[in-house]
């Protein structure tokens, strides 16, 4: 078995704690609501949990907006509770993964509060201030991720803020090496807590260009996306090694970056021998619906081959140097049977073949919560509905740039990062046993059926499909350390691809379209059919979503 690490051998489980479980009839999930689930995430077979933010928080963008880097927020309990849910977990080999959130924080953060105040504060130069132009607008025409100018006014100070996402979520200067330092301090404090990793959030904005301009326009606003400005700007990697040094060798921990807008043929500076972290989720294969940065009223439709291509560059990518997070899920991001297969999927045999495929690629795979159910999207009718902020920021746009309310709607339906933050299902009780209370979003209606507690009993079911993929791929050293090489490259129906160590090989094949398929069973060689998403396999045949394993010793 070559020589890999925890991290590379287990599957990681996301869990978005304000969904998860509440123990407190508050509406909202907590610490103790995890640490009461963790029987169920050991017989999932999972190694590692990573948490969104848990930090006191505004909850503006529910935790990403963080008022104080090195406590818990009330709502979701103490540090003892933390404490707990760490022991707890290790008693069961389980690790703690904290988000970090380190291109900006919350307006109500007591660095930004002092960094208004005056021009002369010892943390004035926190955050990134610029004058208005001469007319007193905004610095520049860049437009924020959640909508509207990336810029706002502050009276106190008598300048304007950049902030990249939400109005209340301004961007911290890391060209100041005390800002640098306080980050790394508090990333610092969590690991004396005993955490086993970290995923450094929306990193690709952290540095900003020398000078500040205007771009192009690209929408009837008149603004640009911040992306296009600042995403990726060089000299950001120095930020990233210096934090590496600091704070991440020498411990026994992953750290995966969220970095939006890196290519494939870009990860060797990321991760690797040279990189800064150990993983990177880029989104080639997230994004292939938007044409350019994430506007849902102009997405597409898009083709197999285009996906089959994003996943396959990046697994050749990281080939020799490096190493891959698998994800089709996060709190993001739409459901992944919605996301990736045709409308009128079934949905068990929807969520399967994505599982096959998501637990057989090389890399660690990331398990978002409830997407081990086969969970899906919701399409609620108001946007007033709606919680996310991104949803009301891209639904204004979308009117604005002339689409319809029911076409903007549409888009919401489909993109909203609410379809995500729906509360876990859990039962058939009220709330999906989510919660006693009023929960803060409303649960899926098809809760009775899909939740974990029927699903354990099903043989069948996807839950138990997740845990049999899972062990078969954590005892499975072709799964875990193989080499990776697509074929059917230019097929629009099937992914395959296969995994080998030396003479030892697992084929997998997953048929994305209704139809029943057909290939050269040749191409199998003398393998044998291990399991797949129907009880039997026909060689040569794929049954409607039909996904398979087939291994040769
Ligand atoms: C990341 C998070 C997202 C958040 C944003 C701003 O993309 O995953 O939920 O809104 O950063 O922090």
């Amino acid at each position: 078995m070559k020589n890999l690490k925890w991290w590379q051998k287990t599957a990681v489980y996301q869990i978005y704690p304000k969904s998860f479980m509440d123990t407190t009839s508050s509406g909202t999930g907590d610490l103790k609501g995890i640490t009461c689930k963790l029987d169920y995430l050991k017989k999932l077979g999972i190694g590692a949990i990573w948490l969104t933010p848990i930090y006191p928080s505004p909850m503006v963008d529910n935790g990403y907006d963080i008022a104080d880097y090195t406590a818990i927020d009330e709502t979701y309990g103490t540090m003892a509770d933390f404490e707990k849910l760490i022991a707890e977990a290790k008693k069961r080999d389980i690790k703690i993964v904290m988000d970090l959130v380190y291109n900006h924080s919350s307006d109500k953060n007591k660095w930004f509060i002092e960094s208004k105040s005056s021009k002369t504060n010892p943390k004035a130069d926190w955050y990134i201030w610029r004058d208005a132009k001469a007319d007193g607008s905004a610095p520049t025409n860049w437009r924020s991720i959640f909508g509207g100018s990336a810029w706002q006014w502050c009276e106190e100070r008598g300048q304007y803020y950049l902030h990249t996402f939400a109005v209340e979520q301004p961007d911290l200067n890391w060209e100041n090496p005390e800002v640098r330092q306080a980050l790394f301090d508090a990333a610092n404090f969590w690991l004396e807590k005993g955490v086993g990793g970290f995923r450094i959030d929306a990193i690709t904005y952290i540095k900003k260009p020398k000078n500040f301009v205007d771009g192009e326009p690209d929408g009837k606003d008149g603004l640009v996306a911040v992306h296009a400005m600042t995403a990726n700007t060089e000299g950001i990697l120095d930020f990233l090694h210096e934090f590496k040094r600091k704070v991440f060798d020498g411990h026994d921990i992953f750290t995966v970056g969220e970095a939006n807008g890196v290519e494939a043929n870009e990860l060797k500076y990321w991760v690797g021998k040279d990189g800064v972290f150990d993983m990177l989720f880029e989104f080639s294969h997230m994004n292939l619906p938007f044409t350019n940065g994430e506007i849902w009223c102009y997405s597409r439709e898009w083709k197999l081959t285009e996906l089959k291509k994003a996943l396959s560059d990046s697994q050749q990518a990281t080939k020799d140097n490096g190493w891959y997070p698998v994800f089709f899920e996060n709190h993001d991001q739409p459901r992944c049977i919605n996301h990736f297969l045709p409308k009128n999927s079934d949905p068990i045999k929807a969520a399967k073949t994505l599982a096959t495929i998501l637990l057989t690629l090389r890399g660690t795979p990331f398990i978002y919560e409830g997407q081990e159910l086969g969970m899906t999207n919701v399409a609620w009718d108001s946007i007033d509905d709606y919680n996310d902020i991104q949803s009301h920021g891209q639904y204004n746009f979308a009117l604005k740039e002339g689409f319809s309310p029911e076409q903007a709607m549409n888009f919401v339906h489909f993109f909203s990062r609410d379809n995500a933050r729906t509360p876990m299902q859990w039962d058939n009780s009220k709330n999906a046993g989510f919660s006693k209370g009023k929960a803060w979003l409303p649960v899926n209606e098809n809760y009775p059926e899909v939740n974990a507690e029927v699903e354990d009993k099903n043989s069948d079911s996807v839950l138990n499909y997740y845990r049999k993929l899972i062990n078969f791929r954590a005892d499975n050293e072709v799964l875990t350390a193989g080499d990776y090489e697509e074929f059917l490259k230019d097929d629009e129906r099937i992914f395959a691809f296969v995994r080998s160590v030396q003479n030892k090989k697992i084929y997998v094949l997953a048929n994305f379209i209704l139809d029943e398929v057909n290939f050269s069973a040749e191409i199998l060689g003398q393998s044998k059919f291990i399991f797949g998403n129907y009880e039997n396999n026909v060689k040569g045949t794929l049954k409607p979503l039909e996904a398979v394993i087939y291994e040769e010793a």
